[in-house]
């Protein structure tokens, strides 16, 4: 079965819950402490063995390329200050996968975004991973992204990944319906149907998608004859649906911690449980919380 090694990160949407920072800075950009969320995604992709990463921006496209680029000036200054330890950081980034960008020109959906992409992957199976979810996994553990790319490759089936929510906040997500099985802790679900944010009583399924996948590039036929929903808007559930009708989808709960960035809370969330691991910061943020929360 064919490797998974190309990877697409949509990075292109309004991000209007981010508003007033998004009008000039992507939310993909936004800081956890010291590293843009995007860097996070990024590396999750590189240690599943994605070697070419597509980039799809959309405004603020300059910030995201330059990131990923060289700063001259800056690493000639670190150079001749003998910050080697920061340089070599900076180059570590650089080194991570062949970053591709390219523009989204309207933000017509997250289909759209990853149709997009379809001249750069080409023929090979590939992962999308939304710039906005960060999903950290233990140094000892497989990255979301590698277990959907294991799974493919042993399958030969599209895999997306899901999360059990409650049912009250189904209609926040894409909510994936199917027949459940299991595989040692994973639930693997022969996928029959996707709803994308359903009404109250629309489904009994409680698992959500957070915006982690690994798709056959047939996926992009099924984009392309993707209608625009209410909003215009060219969904990823609908290809999704298509797929599982043809070839076939599963599903699969997976082990990691998982923050929606693009969200405030779960910004902060990220922000603050991220920095309680930081080796400059742990100590003195552990004391600053717990003095906070006496107060509260
Ligand atoms: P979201 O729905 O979270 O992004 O899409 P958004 O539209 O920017 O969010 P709000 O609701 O306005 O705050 C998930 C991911 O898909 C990308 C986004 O950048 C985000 O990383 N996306 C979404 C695109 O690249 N293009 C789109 O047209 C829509």
């Amino acid at each position: 079965m064919a490797k998974v090694r190309k990877a697409v990160i949509p990075a292109a949407g309004l991000g209007t819950r981010f508003l007033p920072a998004t009008k000039t800075v992507p939310k993909e950009m936004l800081p956890i402490v010291d590293r843009p969320i995007l860097l996070h995604v990024v590396e999750e992709a590189a240690r599943a063995g994605i070697e070419d990463i597509v980039l799809v921006a959309g405004r603020g496209k300059t910030a995201i390329e330059d990131f990923f680029d060289v700063s001259y000036e800056l690493e000639d200054k670190l150079e001749r200050d003998g910050k080697h330890e920061w340089l070599n950081s900076l180059k570590q980034i650089r080194s991570m996968a062949n970053i591709i960008s390219i523009r989204q020109k309207q933000p017509l959906g997250l289909g759209h975004a990853v149709g997009a992409a379809a001249p750069v992957v080409g023929k090979e199976p590939f992962a999308v991973l939304l710039g906005d979810e960060i999903m950290i996994s233990r140094t000892d553990q497989q990255t979301v992204t590698e277990q959907l790319a294991r799974r493919f490759e042993s399958t030969g089936l599209s895999t997306v990944a899901v999360m059990e929510v409650p049912l009250e906040d189904t209609s926040k997500y894409g909510i994936v319906e199917g027949d459940v099985t299991r595989d040692g802790t994973a639930q693997i679900v022969k996928v029959k149907n996707v709803i994308e944010k359903p009404s109250q009583g629309q489904t009994t399924s409680r698992f959500a998608l957070p915006g982690r996948y690994v798709f056959d590039a047939e996926i992009f036929e099924h984009i392309r004859n993707t209608k625009p929903g209410k909003l215009g808007e060219i969904q990823l559930t609908d290809a999704m649906v298509a797929i599982a009708k043809s070839k076939g989808l599963l599903a699969t709960t997976f082990e990691a911690r998982r923050y929606d960035a693009g969200d405030k809370l779960g910004y902060l969330m990220a922000t603050i449980e991220l920095g309680l691991e930081h080796p400059e910061l742990k100590t003195s943020l552990r004391s600053y919380i717990k003095k906070l929360a006496e107060k509260l």
